[in-house]
């Protein structure tokens, strides 16, 4: 039996693509070449610095360690001044009643995500409350799809992985779940979301019955 909901939080609960998007592409233009919405598909659910090494290998750019490090700050900059401005309508469809739904049944919540400004957002959009656990890429080494980030959340709860559901928009977070040994629903386009138990379109498609069913 379900005991406990795992969210990632990019794509789940909040659309940030959209400003990762942005301050990626002034990085890209500031080092001299382009970015793309298709190349940023490719970055969901990856960590900040993998995004990165993986921007400045497209734009066939080198750079050290350090100066990697001074970039990631720079772009997390831009980024934070956006997400700053995050307001609660950012909240995606059925995400926050969804967590009420779960919360009023007596299930335990956590977020499991890789970024490392998941708090700000989730205080900017007022959620933080309904998160019993907050699990992000503060407390892990290992970027999905190691199921750490996952196996850190049901710990935090209490509880053993079999016992949580994650959901999840990216592949590497469907796989790192499955290797935690937990049930995922992806979040999405079943064609990108192989090994899901289920795939919905957005946590508005979600209830009760469907997570017992799993
Ligand atoms: C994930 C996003 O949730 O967090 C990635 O899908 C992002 O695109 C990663 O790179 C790290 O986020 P942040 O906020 O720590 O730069
Ligand atoms: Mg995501």
């Amino acid at each position: 039996m379900v005991k406990a909901c795992i969210f990632d939080l990019d794509g789940v609960i909040v659309d940030t693509a959209v400003y990762h998007f942005k301050a990626w592409k002034r990085l890209a233009n500031h080092l001299g070449f382009d970015f793309t919405e298709e190349e940023n598909e490719k970055l969901k659910g990856v960590s900040r610095v993998r995004s990165l090494q993986l921007i400045l290998e497209w734009g066939g750019v080198e750079k050290t360690t350090k100066e990697q490090s001074k970039l990631a700050d720079l772009k997390n900059s831009w980024y934070v001044e956006m997400i700053k401005e995050m307001k609660p309508d950012e909240i995606l469809p059925g995400a926050e009643e969804f967590l009420l739904m779960v919360r009023n049944a007596g299930l335990k919540t956590a977020l499991g995500s890789a970024s490392k400004n998941s708090r700000t957002i989730l205080e900017k959009v007022g959620l933080i409350e309904l998160f019993d656990s907050i699990i992000d890429g503060n407390n892990v080494s290992a970027s999905k799809p190691d199921p750490e980030v996952f196996l850190k959340g049901a710990e935090s709860l209490g509880l053993n992985p079999a016992d949580c559901v994650v959901f999840e928009d990216a592949i590497a977070g469907v796989e790192a779940a499955l290797a935690g040994g937990m049930k995922v629903v992806g979040i999405g386009d079943s064609a990108n979301l192989n090994g899901a138990n289920l795939v919905v379109a957005g946590l508005h498609e979600m209830n009760l019955d469907k997570l017992y069913k799993l």
